[in-house]
């Protein structure tokens, strides 16, 4: 059976399932359209988004915004979400019984949404969604379809922070995204 929105929202509110909920803030569930055609995945909430509740609101976000807007893809018009919803300390890459144990709130959020298309920004989510075996370098760019949905695996805009020259292929994915959305309507 399907949770709605409410009782899904309220149960990642207040999770304990992982440790990771002794050291937050808030949760961050995701935001966006509830009817997106296009979700995006990150890994976890840094500082930023702890404090404010959000997703991609920190130095990423304002990157992921500018590709966004650049594309003309609307913010609201799309849903973004994360593999875990509570800040890992520092930072830190988010262990397997944490993602693990997040995950299904995930799948549920796709559940209600039915996107067309999963964007995985970066290796930690493309990881979980597509699987372990995939090489982000190698394989960014590529679609994968699984379960009925079309998946991008793609960089993290923090990598395009400490290395610009990733720039241009993220750029090339958005766009790819975009023109298979065009396509499919
Ligand atoms: N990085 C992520 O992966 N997610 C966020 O929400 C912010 C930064």
């Amino acid at each position: 059976m399907q949770v709605s929105w409410k009782t899904l929202l309220e149960e990642i509110r207040n999770c304990t399932l992982c440790p990771l909920h002794e050291g937050r803030t808030q949760s961050v569930p995701g935001e966006g359209s509830p009817n997106a055609e296009i979700v995006f995945i990150g890994e976890g909430p840094g500082a930023e988004e702890d404090r404010l509740g959000r997703p991609f609101v920190g130095a990423a976000g304002k990157l992921l915004d500018q590709v966004l807007e650049a594309l003309f893809i609307r913010r609201e018009d799309v849903y973004i979400a994360n593999i875990v919803k509570c800040r890992p300390p520092g930072n830190r890459v988010p262990q397997d019984e944490e993602a693990n144990a997040c995950l299904p709130y995930l799948r549920a959020q796709v559940a209600l949404i039915k996107p067309k298309i999963i964007v995985c920004l970066g290796a930690i989510p493309a990881k979980y969604i597509i699987g372990p075996e995939i090489r982000i370098t190698q394989d960014r760019g590529k679609w994968v379809e699984r379960k009925g949905f079309l998946i991008m695996p793609t960089f993290h805009p923090a990598a395009l922070l400490r290395d610009p020259r990733k720039k241009a292929d993220l750029w090339e994915d958005f766009k790819q995204v975009r023109d298979m959305l065009a396509r499919m309507h």
